[in-house]
């Protein structure tokens, strides 16, 4: 069914205006949000792409399906709107394997998947609207207005900031505890911002891109002030060519 979550609603859970209760400031971020893993490749120099509006053309069959078994893993995926417009679809977990895990875990075949758009500018001949899925955006009421209810997406979130703990903390009370980042890198920086985010899984792929002429950065557009965040190794395992990196932050002040 088609909704439209208003500013009003997610208030609710937010810091802007006087209804209801407001986002819970002493409780850490953690528990008031899902647990957020970012899956990626990027090429030895940190890049994503060789060219800001196109998919990578560097990643392996084997990286594929590696950001299958981890998106597999999740209630939910979240998109940035330029990584869209570039791919033209989002994964769609085909392997049965997989299929068949998340049925026995009582999952729906294919995770929730979030697109994230300020202007809300997004072409409607994309592959993505045929794509068997079910779709949320996150927008702004500016963005809002190219999608009323029935428009391709069946729920629109509106707040006229990003207000992106009010909208983890709402995912959270709806039961979603897993979620995935797709990226790109201007998205990633985005949640790293708001500290919004536990695991990295990066490819690290046997290429230098940053001679192209625009490659977009792996993460991007974000700032911190005291100390950087740390991270753990939690696994490292050697493909054909590329590396596979699994990290755990720690975002911990000195
Ligand atoms: N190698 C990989 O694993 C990988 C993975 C993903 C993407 N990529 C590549 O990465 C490139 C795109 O990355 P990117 O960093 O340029 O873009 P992005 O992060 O995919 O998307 C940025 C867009 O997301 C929306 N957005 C992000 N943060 C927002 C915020 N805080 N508030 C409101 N809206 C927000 C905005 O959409 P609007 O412009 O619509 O307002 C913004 O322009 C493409 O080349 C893609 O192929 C590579």
């Amino acid at each position: 069914m088609q909704q439209s979550l208003t500013l009003s609603s997610l208030t609710l859970f937010g810091s802007i205006g006087e209804v209801g209760p407001r986002f819970p400031r002493d409780c850490p971020l953690k528990v008031a949000r899902p647990h957020l893993v970012a899956i990626f490749a990027q090429s030895l120099d940190g890049k994503i792409a060789a060219d800001r509006r196109q998919r990578p053309s560097f990643t392996s069959p084997e990286d594929y399906h590696h950001l299958e078994i981890q998106a597999a893993r999740q209630q939910a995926v979240i998109m940035g709107a330029a990584t869209l417009r570039a791919y033209g679809t989002s994964l769609r977990i085909k392997d049965p394997e997989l299929l068949h895990q998340r049925v026995v875990q009582g999952l729906p075949p294919q995770p929730l998947t979030i697109i994230c758009s300020a202007s809300g500018h997004i072409p409607r001949d994309l592959p993505f609207f045929r794509q068997p899925l079910t779709r949320w955006l996150w927008t702004t009421p500016t963005g809002a207005q190219a999608w009323p209810p029935g428009s391709g997406f069946e729920e629109v979130w509106v707040a006229p900031n990003w207000d992106l703990p009010a909208r983890l903390l709402r995912l959270k009370t709806l039961g979603i505890e897993r979620v995935g980042i797709l990226g790109g890198g201007r998205l990633l920086g985005a949640f790293l911002q708001a500290q919004a985010l536990d695991e990295l899984w990066v490819t690290l792929a046997p290429l230098l891109l940053s001679g192209c002429p625009d490659p977009p950065a792996s993460i991007e557009g974000w700032q911190r002030l005291g100390s950087p965040p740390r991270l753990q190794l939690l696994e490292c395992r050697q493909g054909s060519g590329e590396l596979f990196l699994h990290y755990q932050i720690d975002w911990q002040d000195p």
